[in-house]
């Protein structure tokens, strides 16, 4: 079996950030946007830093402007990620980008996000599950409706509550409100930090959010005493090496913290992130960590049953990908 081919298990990415840029570019030459200053002469997506990354992923949402590009938008990416042996993926979405945090408009959004997924999982053998998340830099003010069209449309498709964006812009418990009004709802809940911030910014998420995932969490590794708190407590890492390396958020791969925190006890799973824009896949991360740290079948299969066990999904579907997953 190949990298490419090996079943996989992924729980962080961006539903925009999957975008590839020639899908971008197509919306943008159909509706006359002229956002040619987001792509480099090769075509890829072009910025400095993640300050910059995040206003050109914002352009780049710029073009998708109703539910029906949102469903042409799931299709493609669920036909690439499948195609790199992706079984299961979870994706964040943010009413912010799908009709400006109204209840009425998401929900024609979720429909058209879900009849795709349906679609895809006939078509190309893979699962979606989306994550709303609220966007860390526009404020917990922001955060509030976001999290109001969460619970509003909770269920199959819908499974969970989150937060990406700048992860410095104010503390986590600046966001209780919305996290509380999620877990309320009984959603359950992750939260990006510890990519950017310390493992103080991921000790403050845990205690203030209450979240069962960490997205990334990596500067955790500067912290023992958090590391045994994590991994007595179980909590999960949604890591993304590739990310890490490309947005120098880590070293290089051979300082990357993943074996690390593995050997710390800490539940750790692999993602992409926003795979076009990291230059990456999940073929791409499964190669670099067997090259690596040396990683084999077994240590794919434990981050795969890591994220599968963790996975915001009902237990029909969790038993389905359990099967999946015995077969490869
Ligand atoms: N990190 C934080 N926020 C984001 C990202 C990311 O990789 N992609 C889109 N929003
Ligand atoms: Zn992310």
């Amino acid at each position: 079996m190949t990298y490419r081919t090996m079943p996989k298990v992924e729980l962080h990415t961006h539903l925009e950030g999957c975008a590839p840029p020639s899908f971008i570019r197509g919306l943008a030459a159909e509706k006359s946007i002229d956002i040619s200053g987001i792509f480099n002469a090769d075509g890829t997506y072009a910025y400095r830093d993640f300050d910059h990354f995040l206003k050109v992923y914002e352009a780049a949402c710029t073009t998708l402007q109703g539910p029906q590009d949102f469903y042409r938008l799931v299709k493609a990416v669920l036909e690439e990620s499948a195609s790199h042996g992706v079984v299961y993926q979870e994706a964040f979405v943010s009413p912010d980008f799908c009709g400006g945090g109204d209840v009425a408009a998401w929900r024609d959004y979720v429909a058209a996000m879900e009849a795709a997924a349906a679609e895809a999982e006939a078509e190309f053998n893979i699962t979606l599950k989306a994550i709303v998340t609220c966007i860390r830099h526009f404020g917990p003010d922001a955060a509030k409706p976001t999290a109001l069209c969460a619970a509003e449309t909770f269920g199959d498709f819908i499974t969970g509550f989150g937060m990406a964006g700048g992860e410095l812009a104010g503390r986590p418990g600046d966001f209780a409100y919305a996290f509380d009004q999620a877990r309320e709802a009984g959603m359950p809940l992750t939260c990006h930090a510890g990519e950017w911030g310390g493992p103080d910014m991921v000790a403050d998420t845990l205690r203030d959010l209450k979240v069962q995932r960490i997205g990334h969490g990596i500067n955790a590794i500067k912290d023992p005493a958090l590391l045994e708190q994590m991994a007595e407590a179980g909590t999960v890492l949604e890591v993304c090496p590739g990310s890490n390396v490309f947005l120098k958020a880590s070293g290089g791969w051979a300082q990357h913290p993943i074996q690390r925190l593995r050997d710390a006890g800490v539940k750790v799973t692999v993602s992409t992130d926003d795979p076009p824009f990291f230059g990456t896949t999940m073929t791409h991360e499964f190669e670099m960590l067997a090259k690596t740290f040396g990683w084999g079948d077994e240590d794919f299969n434990d981050v795969n049953q890591n994220a599968l066990a963790a996975a915001f999904c009902d237990d029909e579907t969790r038993t389905k990908i359990a099967k999946r997953l015995e077969n490869r």
